[in-house]
């Protein structure tokens, strides 16, 4: 079975926008006509949902420990994307072991009658849970901002991934920038240092504004 197109939204340094913008790009498939699905990998700390503002009662915990299947965690959210929740910390989650891990992967394909396009939304950094869901998704889109810990941790991610899955190109969204010209100017910045170090290709897809609305009062 055919499984869906996967895009993995990850970043180095935690708190970047990776679950803002995995919503937003869901949103914004769905506004264009695709059926989309967020993974909420960030297996530990899981809020993609809260984002969404759906409320699972299943998680992939739940598919993982045989309770139910894959396509049976899926739950609708009320502007129409599809969920997959993560977890809350549960011991058995955080040290989920490879054959675990690919068994997730494995049964993206379950979900391919109704998702198009599957969003999956990492946890920050370059542990095995990240990585492996990571190298199982067809793109990978990376958050950075322009500040020099963003730079060294993302930096750190993309070798890091590199040198363990082999893939050589990365496309990059430029967050909390105070303009396009500001993003590219980081973008610039930032891939002088990948291409100094590392053989790979980034992609600049697009520069994303600092949006004082996110901000609860
Ligand atoms: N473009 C933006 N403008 C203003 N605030 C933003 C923007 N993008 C993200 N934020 C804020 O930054 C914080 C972190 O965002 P988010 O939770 O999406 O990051 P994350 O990378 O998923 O974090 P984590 O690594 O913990 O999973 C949130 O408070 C969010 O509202
Ligand atoms: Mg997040």
């Amino acid at each position: 079975m055919k499984r869906p197109q996967a895009t993995a939204i990850t970043s180095g340094k935690g708190g970047v926008g990776k679950t803002n913008l995995s919503v937003n790009l869901a949103l914004a498939l769905h506004k264009a006509g695709e059926r989309v699905g967020i993974f909420d990998a960030d297996l530990a700390l899981a809020n993609a949902h809260l984002v969404l503002g759906c409320r699972p009662n299943r998680t992939i915990v739940d598919a993982l420990s045989g309770q139910c299947t894959m396509a049976e965690t899926v739950v609708e959210s009320p502007l129409g994307v599809k969920m997959i929740a993560g977890g809350s910390g549960l011991a058995e989650v955080m040290g989920l072991s490879v054959e675990k891990r690919q068994e997730i992967i494995r049964n993206f394909s379950e979900l391919s009658g109704t998702i198009d396009h599957l969003i999956v939304d990492t946890a920050a950094g370059v542990e095995a849970n990240v990585i492996d869901f990571v190298a199982a998704c067809d793109r990978v889109i990376v958050v950075v901002v322009g500040e020099p810990t963003a730079f060294v941790d993302a930096y750190a991610s993309i070798k890091v991934l590199h040198q363990d899955t082999g893939r050589d190109r990365f496309d990059v969204i430029i967050n909390r920038a105070a303009n396009d010209a500001v993003g590219a100017q980081i973008f610039t910045r930032f891939r002088a240092i990948t291409d100094r170090f590392l053989k790979v290709t980034l992609n600049h897809i697009g520069t994303v504004p600092e949006d004082e609305r996110l901000a609860i009062v």
